[in-house]
C-alpha cells in the first residue's frame, strides 16, 4: 500500500513538471510581455460612482431579455474598489504587463459635450501607478464596446460620421495627456468587428440594430458605415498620438481585432473560396483600410457600393496606420460555402455577409475539444495559422496576443467553488496555445506579448456570470477571489526560464 501510495504522490510531482516542460518561458524572448486582460465594464462596478454617467452597455444590460441570467455589471468584481488587491494577484502571477481598458463615460461622462471628469482621471492614475509600483506595463484600450449612451442618444454612436470620430479623438487625446507619460502601449478599439457586427447587423450588443432579417430591418450597408466609422475613428487617435504624443511619450498604438481561423469544411474549391471570404471580412475589414488605405479586395468585390470609400483627406489620415496589431484569438471553425450553394448554409451561420458559413462540426464530430463558451474550440493549431495569415498580410508587423483564454460554465454547470478551481481545461488550453505561440515566433513571426483573458472571473456580456474565463475564482456574494489552478500553472511557467537558467 506504501508502495502504491509513494507512487501516486511520485506521478503527482511530475505532473505539473512535465506539463510545464512543454512549453518554457524561455522560448520566449526575454523582453516578451506577459501579462492578463480584462476591460472596464466586466470588471470596475461602482456604475454610477465618481461621477460616471451611463454607458451604452450599462443601459443595454438593464433591458430584460438580453443578457442569460438577467445580471449586469453594476458591480460586477467591484474592482474600482479593489484594484489594489487584483494587482496584488498579478504581481504574485509574476506577470510584467496588464491589459485593461478606460470607461469612457468615467472620463468623458458627456463626451464632447462636457467636462473631463477628475474622479476618473484620478482612479486611472491610480491603477496605473499602483501597476507601476509593482512592475507591471499598463496596456491600455481606449475602447472596449463601452462608450457614454450620450453620444448614442444624441447621434447614434458609430453611425454619427464626423461626430463619432471628433469625439474619440477627444477621448484619445484627454487620455494621452493623463496618462501617456506612463502608458506605452495603446490600443484604440477592442474587436471593432466585434461589436459592429453584433450592434448593427446582428442586434445582439448594443445599439442592437440589425441587418437582414432581423426584425428591425435597417439597411444592409449600415454595419459598413458604422465600420468605416470606426476606422477613421481609429486613424484620428492615431493622428493625435503620432502628431502631438509620440516623439516625448515614446510609446506605441495599434488596433485590437477578434480573430477566428477558418478552414474550409470540404476540398471543394467553394469551400475553399468560401473560407478566404470568411477571412478576409472579418480581420482585414479593419486592418486593410488602416494599414493599406482601401478595404480588401475580396469585400469591394461582394459588396460593391454597399461598402463605403475613403475620400483622399480620409486616405490621408489613414496613412498615420498603426504601430501594432492586437489580436483576440481563442477558436478555429469551419467554413462553407453559400454562394454558390446557398440553400447549404443554416439561416443565421452567415459570417458577415461573405456568404461563407461557420460550423464546429463536420459530419457531426467537433474540430476540437469544445468549451462552455458556444463556437469556441480548443484547436492550439489556430493561433500558429492566424499569427502567419496576419504576418503574411501585413508584412509582419510588430503583434501581441492581446487576449487567449478558456471558458468554464454554462447550462448544469457546477456552483461548488472546489469545481471551479480545478480548471485543468484551460492548463490544457493555455499550454497548447503557447506551444503553437512559441513556434510560430521561431518562426519569424514578430509577436512581442502575450495576455491571459482574463485574471479574474468577470462579467461575459451577453452570458453574464454563467461563463468564467478567470484564473482567479470570484465568489460574487463576498468578491473573494481564490487562484484556480490555471494561475498556480501560469506563476510556475512563468517562472520556468529561471529554472532553465
Ligand atoms: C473577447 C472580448 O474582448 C472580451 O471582452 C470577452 O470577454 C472575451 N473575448 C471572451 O469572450
Amino acid at each position: 500500500v506504501l508502495a502504491g501510495a509513494l507512487m501516486i504522490a511520485w506521478l503527482l510531482c511530475l505532473l505539473p513538471r512535465a506539463t510545464a516542460a512543454a512549453v518554457r518561458r524561455s522560448d520566449f524572448p526575454p523582453s516578451f510581455l506577459f501579462g492578463t486582460a480584462t476591460s472596464s465594464y466586466q470588471i470596475e462596478g461602482a456604475y454610477l460612482e465618481g461621477n460616471k454617467s451611463l454607458s451604452n452597455w450599462d443601459v443595454f444590460s438593464h433591458v430584460p431579455g438580453r443578457i442569460e441570467d438577467g445580471s449586469t455589471g453594476d458591480v460586477a468584481d467591484d474592482h474600482y474598489h479593489r484594484y489594489e488587491d487584483d494587482i496584488e494577484l498579478m504581481h504574485s502571477l509574476g506577470t510584467n504587463a496588464y491589459r485593461f481598458s478606460i470607461s469612457w463615460a468615467r472620463i468623458l461622462p458627456r463626451g464632447r459635450f462636457g467636462e473631463v471628469n477628475p474622479a476618473g482621471i484620478a482612479f486611472y492614475n491610480r491603477l496605473i501607478d499602483s501597476l507601476l509600483l509593482k512592475g507591471i506595463e499598463p496596456f491600455v484600450t481606449l475602447s472596449h464596446y463601452d462608450i457614454p449612451q450620450e453620444l448614442e442618444d444624441r447621434y447614434g454612436a458609430w453611425l454619427g460620421g464626423a461626430e463619432a470620430r471628433r469625439d474619440f479623438g477627444h477621448l484619445a487625446d484627454v487620455c494621452f495627456a493623463a496618462f501617456g507619460d506612463r502608458v506605452r502601449h495603446w490600443a484604440t478599439f477592442n474587436e471593432p468587428n466585434v461589436a459592429v457586427t453584433r450592434g448593427y447587423m446582428l442586434g445582439t450588443y448594443p445599439p442592437g440594430r440589425c441587418s437582414r432579417s432581423c426584425a428591425r430591418g435597417n439597411s444592409d450597408a449600415e454595419p459598413y458605415v458604422a465600420a468605416h466609422n470606426v476606422v477613421l475613428a481609429h486613424a484620428a487617435a492615431v493622428q493625435i498620438y503620432k502628431t502631438k504624443y509620440q516623439s516625448k511619450q515614446k510609446g506605441l498604438i495599434g488596433i485590437v481585432m477578434s480573430t477566428v481561423w477558418f478552414v474550409p469544411l470540404t476540398d471543394a474549391p467553394a469551400d475553399r473560396l468560401a473560407t478566404e471570404r470568411a477571412l478576409a471580412f472579418d480581420v482585414p475589414w479593419f486592418l486593410d483600410p488602416i494599414i493599406y488605405g482601401d478595404y480588401p479586395p475580396e469585400m469591394r468585390r461582394l459588396l460593391g457600393s454597399r461598402l463605403p470609400t475613403f475620400s483622399p483627406e480620409e486616405r490621408r489620415t489613414l496613412g498615420y496606420g498603426l504601430d501594432f496589431i492586437g489580436i483576440n484569438h481563442y477558436t478555429t471553425l469551419y467554413a462553407r460555402d453559400c454562394m454558390i450553394s446557398p440553400g447549404y448554409c443554416p439561416s443565421g451561420q452567415e459570417f458577415h455577409q461573405s456568404l461563407a458559413a461557420y460550423t464546429g462540426e463536420r459530419d457531426g464530430i467537433p474540430i476540437g475539444p469544445p468549451t462552455a463558451m458556444p463556437t469556441f474550440y480548443v484547436v492550439p493549431d489556430g493561433i500558429e495559422k492566424m499569427v502567419t495569415y496576419i504576418m503574411n498580410r501585413y508584412s509582419n508587423l510588430p503583434m501581441f496576443i492581446t487576449e487567449n483564454g478558456y471558458a468554464q460554465g454554462g447550462d448544469g454547470y457546477t456552483t461548488r467553488a472546489e469545481d471551479w478551481l480545478d480548471d485543468q481545461g484551460r492548463i490544457q488550453y493555455l499550454e497548447g496555445y503557447l506551444a503553437k505561440l512559441a513556434k510560430v515566433i521561431s518562426d519569424g513571426a514578430d509577436v512581442r506579448g502575450y495576455f491571459i483573458w482574463s485574471l479574474i472571473d468577470n462579467f461575459e456580456w451577453l452570458y453574464g456570470y454563467t461563463l468564467r474565463f478567470g484564473l482567479h475564482y470570484v465568489d460574487y456574494q463576498t468578491q473573494e477571489r481564490k487562484p484556480k489552478s490555471s494561475a498556480l500553472w501560469y506563476k510556475r511557467f512563468l517562472q520556468s526560464s529561471l529554472e532553465a537558467q
